[in-house]
């Protein structure tokens, strides 16, 4: 299916990397598209990996994010779903040279770059989980020069941990309240020896 959508992207669209100089737009929302000019993405494999903080995420605990590999010029990066399309959570202040992209109805749903000045894997993106997601994984669009980018650039999935706060406390006061209960008994016994 993923490669029956993309094969079908690759075909469809006449693309052009930079002819957004100053961000991708937000029709590229769900695509993640450069759509200009008659220029392909370069193949899959990229030269670029996303390296995250962590492997596992809770919601409301900023996660960051950086494109390992060479310079670059034009980003746009997604936090997604399984097969949904939809930019899921927030990102938080964009680095330098970059700005956020409306998508997905969330002013703060994407980031792209505001202008074409370097990149590279100094460039921390930092990200916001939303409450809903059990799994995310990143993707991005890498363009190093207006011919040459790459789509479809994912980082591994990262899974929700333990479930909320609240359920971390409930399970924590469950096992607190026996061991309390054998303390209080312990010491009740001492006082009588001691007595
Ligand atoms: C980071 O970027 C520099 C400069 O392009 C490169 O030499 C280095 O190998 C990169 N490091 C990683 C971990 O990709
Ligand atoms: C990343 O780019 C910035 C600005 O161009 C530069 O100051 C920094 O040294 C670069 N870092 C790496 C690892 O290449």
């Amino acid at each position: 299916m993923d490669a029956v959508f993309f094969g079908v992207v690759v075909l469809q669209v006449l693309t052009c990397a930079l002819c957004f100089p100053n961000g991708a737009p937000a029709s590229t929302c769900v695509d993640m598209m450069p759509r200009h000019g008659a220029i392909q993405p370069q193949p899959n494999p990229a030269p670029y990996t996303i390296q995250t903080s962590s492997t596992t995420f809770q919601p409301g605990q900023p996660i960051t994010v950086v494109i390992k590999g060479p310079d670059y010029a034009g980003v746009l990066l997604e936090a997604r779903s399984g097969s949904d399309t939809a930019a899921l959570g927030t990102w938080q202040t964009p680095p330098s040279n970059t700005k956020f992209l409306l998508c997905s109805e969330n002013p703060q749903g994407a980031i792209t770059h505001a202008n074409t000045n370097i990149k590279n894997n100094s460039t921390v993106y930092t990200w916001t989980p939303p409450a809903s997601a059990k799994s995310i994984f990143f993707m991005a669009t890498v363009a190093q020069q207006r011919s040459v980018f790459w789509v479809n650039v994912m980082s591994p999935t990262l899974t929700q941990s333990g479930g909320t706060s609240l359920d971390v406390y409930n399970s924590a006061e469950r096992t607190a309240a026996p061991v309390l209960m054998l303390l209080v008994v312990l010491l009740a016994n001492v006082q009588c020896l001691v007595a």
